[in-house]
């Protein structure tokens, strides 16, 4: 079951447990962080180029990576990085880039109406079990005009890794991912202008299963599900795992592949 559309709150981890796990994963973060950077990067490609917004808001900041790429673009705004994670927060306020360094939920922004004018959030929205209140909040947060651009994951993410385990054990042991269809509904639903919405693949390759579960949870994006297994990983499982994900082995090495979804809207000037 991966359609979060048919169980919004049930599909995703606790919020405490996605703020701890990405604390932890402060420190590790950028040295793992490749696929994160070509995602963004091509995100910040797809701004309108006529935007010069007084304030932007980095949606789920992380580390800050792309605070201070806002700061560099746009040097005269106003910034700022929001993360419900206090321990990225406290990793990127030293390394500037935003005036403000905020923890909140991208769910329930705590900033007044119409007080920003650009949005941006990579890889970050995945982890909102409640998209449509981050489409809620981002209208009511939005001045007329202002644009909310966002990357995040949907099905597809990670299948090698989901369909080896399937062969193991029938486990959930990969985070859930909305369908494509249900960004397009949700997005088009909204009371945003939809400029446009499309996903791209990304894959990366690695030379064994466990270079890829170490770098999953050295960027804090190991399984957190609610119906993961608990204990240990036993010895025949994890063997059987290795073996299940061979057959995907290619020349490059063991594919993973991400289904990344950008998404670009506008509050409407009435
Ligand atoms: C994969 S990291 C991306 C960080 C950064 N945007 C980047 O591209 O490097 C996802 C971030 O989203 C944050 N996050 C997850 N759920 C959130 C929520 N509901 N509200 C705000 N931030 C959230 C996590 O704490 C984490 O720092």
């Amino acid at each position: 079951m991966t359609d979060l559309a048919h169980d919004p709150l049930g599909g995703l981890p606790d919020k405490r447990q996605v703020a701890a796990s990405f604390s932890r994963a402060a420190e590790s973060y950028d040295s793992v962080a490749a696929l994160q950077r070509t995602v963004g990067q091509r995100l910040l490609a797809q701004l309108p180029a006529s935007i010069s917004p007084l304030r932007w808001l980095d949606l789920g900041c992380g580390t800050g990576y792309f605070s201070r790429t806002l700061g560099e673009c746009f040097p005269a705004s106003q910034g700022v990085a929001l993360d419900i994670a206090e321990g990225m927060l406290q990793h990127a306020r030293p390394l500037g880039g935003a005036q403000q360094f905020v923890a909140g939920d991208a769910e329930r922004l705590p900033f007044r109406d119409e007080s920003c004018d650009l949005m941006f959030s990579s890889l970050a929205l995945q982890w909102c079990a409640n998209f449509p209140a981050v489409l809620s909040e981002a209208m009511r947060v939005l001045r007329p005009g202002g644009v909310l651009a966002f990357s995040s994951l949907c099905v597809g993410t990670l299948r090698e890794l989901r369909d080896s385990w399937q062969a193991v054990d029938g486990f959930v042991h990969v985070n859930r991912f909305r369908q494509l269809e249900d960004y397009q509904r949700l997005c088009g639903g909204s009371e945003l202008a939809l400029l446009s919405l499309q996903t791209m693949p990304e894959t990366l390759y690695y030379p064994d299963v466990r270079s890829l579960t170490h770098e999953l949870k050295a960027l804090g994006a190991h399984n957190l599900n609610p119906g993961r297994p608990g204990g240990l990983t036993g010895r025949a499982r994890m063997l059987a795992l290795l073996n299940a994900y061979e057959q995907f082995r290619q020349p490059q090495g063991l594919p993973a592949t991400y289904q990344v979804v950008y998404g670009m809207l506008r509050k409407e000037i009435v």
